[in-house]
């Protein structure tokens, strides 16, 4: 048997009561596989790290993750730690950063047709989008390091860095280049900046520009300012189909807007990788570990209540066998488990839908279900 070593990182708020149905799915692929093994265990992060052990990091946490195979992951961050010089979220940024997981996929496409009535928006300009953000991830406004570039801000000023290289800038766009080949007809690229302000969207532009021409020029690029592309996303999202490759803070800005697309944030999952996804894997190459979570937050509004949607989650769990364990098969098996259950009751489905989506299942019924049909399916 092939065995596979998984960190779980449940974190804060709903992390824990989604992460436990995305273990659920795991569980169950270890229980009926005959050829894989999948081992997971549960370490501290984010704000309950903070109040065990006084840092949002543990050594303990970060030393599991660098020899897993790969990191599933809830949420990190609440009030209660908001205000603390040490907050959860400077764990998430050491995590990627320390991993060097540059590239944050986040496909913003149909669980089920049945959501496009779930869209708050008119199924006439959500349907037929398919939108994947390629979000860089360890650089940019949340990088820019401060020592390096000068004084303290005065008392009454605060201050932030945007600060892109040309290889930080080329890198991610390969990543954006080779998951538009893995599609048959290749996907477009849009690229999105503020190249009429920002110097260093002007390097971005221009880097982009040279690497799609110089090594992809089979490739559509088009550039969009950020601007106009928040815009785009809810007028005619189509015309953006296709990868989105933007700097690390427009993509966490518009990775969210493209979850009102296909229904709500809390089905949108992420991979988070150090290079481009082994599309093509076979069974047993062994990638660098890659983080998987759901692109939402820890919801400190609804957490506890048991009514979370935990499909971001699960999905991201599918993106984990998927990409870092190359388990191709059992990924198909929980998108399609998870789609029966989304599914209209007249497209052969369940028609489920958590609070966010206008149901009233619960996080643990929607679980119950996706095991169920997942069952019959390995
Ligand atoms: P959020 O994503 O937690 O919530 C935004 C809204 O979406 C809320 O109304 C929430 O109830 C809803 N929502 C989110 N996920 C949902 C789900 N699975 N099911 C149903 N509804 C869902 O954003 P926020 O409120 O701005 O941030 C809360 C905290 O989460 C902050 O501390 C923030 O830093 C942190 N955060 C963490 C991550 C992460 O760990 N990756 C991501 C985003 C935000
Ligand atoms: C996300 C989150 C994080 C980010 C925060 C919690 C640091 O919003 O993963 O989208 O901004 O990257
Ligand atoms: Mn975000």
């Amino acid at each position: 048997k092939k065995s596979y070593n998984i960190v779980v990182l449940p974190g804060d708020g709903i992390g824990p009561e989604v992460v436990k149905q995305a273990v659920r799915v795991l569980e169950a692929i270890n229980t009926s596989s005959p050829d894989v093994e999948l081992k997971l265990s549960s370490y501290d992060f984010g704000g309950c790290a903070i109040d065990a052990t006084g840092e949002p990091l543990p050594p303990a946490t970060l030393a599991a993750c660098q020899s897993a195979d790969a990191i599933l992951m809830g949420s990190v961050g609440g009030p209660k730690w908001s205000v603390g010089k040490v907050r959860p979220e400077q764990g998430l940024l050491a995590l990627r950063k320390t991993l060097g997981l540059y590239a944050n996929i986040r496909p913003a496409s149909f669980a089920s047709p049945s959501l496009v009535e779930s869209s708050p928006l008119k199924p006439d300009i959500v349907r037929g989008t398919d939108i994947t953000v390629v979000r860089e991830l360890i650089g940019g406004l949340y990088f820019g390091d401060r020592k390096e570039l000068g004084a303290e801000p005065k008392p009454d000023t605060a201050w932030d860095t945007m600060i892109y290289s040309e290889e930080e800038v080329k890198r991610i766009t390969r990543v954006a280049a080779k998951i538009a080949l893995a599609s048959n007809p290749p996907l477009n690229i849009h690229s999105v900046d503020k190249a009429n302000v920002l110097a260093s969207s002007r390097l971005w532009r221009k880097i982009v520009t040279e690497t799609i021409e110089t090594e992809f020029p089979q490739l559509k690029l088009d550039h969009q300012l950020v601007d106009s592309a928040a815009m785009l996303i809810v007028y005619n999202p189509r015309k953006l189909n296709g990868v989105i490759v933007t700097e690390n803070m427009f993509g966490d800005i518009l990775s969210d807007e493209t979850s009102v697309l296909v229904g709500s944030l809390g089905l949108l999952p992420s991979a988070s990788l150090a290079g481009a996804p082994n599309l093509d894997l076979k069974p047993g190459e062994k990638p660098p570990p890659g983080l998987y979570e759901p692109i939402h937050g820890s919801a400190p509004d609804i957490a506890g209540q048991g009514i979370a949607n935990p499909i971001g989650t699960i999905l991201s769990a599918s993106m984990l066998l998927r990409y870092s364990l190359g388990l191709e098969k059992y990924a198909k098996a929980v998108d399609e488990a998870v789609k029966k259950v989304l599914d209209d009751k007249s497209a052969g489905g369940f028609g489920m839908r958590t609070k966010d989506l206008g149901g009233e299942s619960t996080t643990s019924a929607i679980g119950d279900k996706v095991l169920e049909v997942l069952k019959t399916l390995l």
